[in-house]
């Protein structure tokens, strides 16, 4: 093989890369060590902010085969035949803590899925759980930031985690959760994924259904106590699924669906939009649709995985979104996010980039180059930068009004307005959560609880313990005794 040589950016060759031009030996460095300035330069910005939430993650490529057509409840091109292979890119990450923070958090994970489908990409960002802590947007940055590192000590603070959902009872089902033995998976092959939220199908017939996205795992469910986790490294877990996927072991997950029909959802007691409920599969059984692989690791972690850039919006037709309050923030929140972290044209990179034509009118901006998954156009090349135009059969993008959504009815007497949602039932699903787990599973739920617990003020426990007892008296009564063993 010919030596390679070391270049500029620019690609002229580098004669010295050890030693900068200075006046004499023990001189000061001259104005014309412009490799230098070069390459100090491009270090200084090799950082990108990290995402707000969801910062440290690690990502994978893969294969979606579709098992069962969906046709009759979605034009969607990639699940219409039985058989048909969809490449994908998966990040799987922890929340609240930063790049360094360790893999094995007591945290939700994130499972973000891109589809890279020939209409365009899907991307179904979701979770390791079926539900959420909130139900409304506007708290989502309160409820991160109580999740944070305190601002004054940059020290892990439980008790203010506490306080967050001592005043948010609708966050207690997914709290319920994170609090349980299920709370810090053992890795990312070993647990669930969910949309979490309820989106839409739609038909050729224009029919709407609302759905929702689970993917099991093939692997089984693994998980870890607090004790365990605190003896593994912090990159354990990226770690094992770089290893496991290098190793031929490739993870796999079985992709199910629940679909509730529009007039089941309208005559639903409880709102089917509200994220932090599920559907009980007793009324709406999860079936299988096909299998996600995870089979080739990147070859580049930041151009790949840092810079990869998932958004709820990223819909295609056939799929849509529903009324979920917080889904319909999240539509905007990911892409105003990408703008800021990594661009305007965030979407050009290879690992965004989507891998049928893309035409548009957006032109320039920072990065506005070459886009090798677009044939190598640049910048949309020579076409034409406005609509209307009279060059459709020159080529110039028109819509496909074929394509839309059937339009959305709005329930009875609609009223636009903040509806206030404090007198929703928070407690019965997390009472069922609790009434389903062993004598084992509950004494580590409340005694996960109480660890934090115990080190919040006395008012915050006991807006707490009337929550757990709304759910189930035993609840309350197990979380007092453990809290009493701390104090
Ligand atoms: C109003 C509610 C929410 C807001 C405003 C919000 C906002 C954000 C933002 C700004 C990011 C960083 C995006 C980036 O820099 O690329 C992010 C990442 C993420 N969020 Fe959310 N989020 C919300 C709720 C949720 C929910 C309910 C879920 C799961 C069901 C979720 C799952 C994720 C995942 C998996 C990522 C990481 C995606 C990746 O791997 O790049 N978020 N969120």
């Amino acid at each position: 093989m010919s030596k390679k040589i070391l270049t500029t950016s620019a690609g002229a060759p580098i004669v010295d890369d050890n030693n900068s031009i200075s006046a004499g030996e023990r001189g000061p460095l001259t104005f014309d060590n412009h490799q230098v300035f070069e390459k100090l330069a491009h270090f200084n910005r090799e950082r990108i902010p990290e995402r707000v939430v969801h910062a440290r993650g690690t990502g994978a490529y893969g294969t979606f085969t579709l098992s069962k057509s969906l046709k009759d409840h979605t034009i969607a091109q990639f699940l219409q035949q039985e058989g048909q292979k969809t490449a994908v890119f998966v990040r799987f990450s922890t929340v609240g803590g930063g790049q360094d923070s360790s893999d094995y958090a007591r945290d939700p994970r994130g499972f973000a899925i891109k589809f890279y489908t020939e209409q365009g990409n899907f991307d179904l960002v979701g979770n390791n759980t079926p539900v959420f802590f909130l139900s409304d947007p506007s708290k989502f940055p309160d409820f991160i930031h109580s999740q944070k590192k305190n601002p004054k000590t940059n020290l892990p603070d439980p008790a203010r985690m506490f306080e967050f959902w001592a005043n948010h009872p609708q966050s207690l089902h997914q709290m319920t959760i994170l609090m349980s033995d299920r709370g810090i998976p053992s890795s990312y092959r070993h647990m669930h994924g969910f949309g979490s939220h309820a989106l839409s199908f739609w038909n050729a017939q224009g029919e709407r259904f609302w759905v929702k996205w689970h993917i099991k795992s093939n692997q089984g469910i693994q998980c870890l106590s607090n004790a365990e986790a605190a003896k593994l490294p912090p990159h354990g877990a990226q770690q094992d699924l770089v290893e496991a996927i290098d190793r031929g072991e490739y993870p796999s997950w079985t992709v199910k669906l629940q679909i509730m029909t529009q007039t089941q959802a309208q005559d639903a007691e409880t709102n089917p939009f509200d994220l932090t409920k599920i559907w009980p599969q007793s009324d709406f059984p999860v079936f299988e649709i096909g299998q996600l692989e995870l089979n080739r690791n990147v070859e580049n972690y930041f151009a790949e995985t840092e810079q990869a850039a998932f958004a709820p919006s990223n819909l295609v037709p056939g799929i849509g979104a529903s009324p979920d309050k917080m889904l319909q923030a999240r539509l905007l929140a990911y892409q105003d996010a990408h703008r800021y972290r990594i661009g305007a044209n965030a979407s050009q990179l290879p690992v965004n980039a989507a891998k049928c034509p893309v035409h548009h009118y957006q032109r320039d901006g920072a990065m506005a180059g070459m886009c090798p998954m677009q044939g190598g156009d640049i910048n949309q090349d020579s076409s034409v930068n406005f609509y209307p135009n009279d060059r459709a059969d020159q080529g110039s993008p028109v819509p496909a009004p074929e394509l839309a959504a059937p339009p959305l009815p709005l329930l009875g007497e609609a009223w636009v307005k903040a509806h206030d949602t404090s007198a929703e039932d928070h407690y019965t699903q997390a009472g069922n959560l609790f009434r389903l787990m062993s004598d084992e599973q509950k004494q580590q739920l409340t005694s996960n609880i109480a660890d934090g617990l115990a080190q919040a003020t006395a008012s915050v426990q006991a807006d707490m313990l009337e929550q757990f007892s709304k759910a189930d008296p035993d609840y309350a009564k197990k979380v007092q005794t453990a809290i009493n063993e701390r104090t």
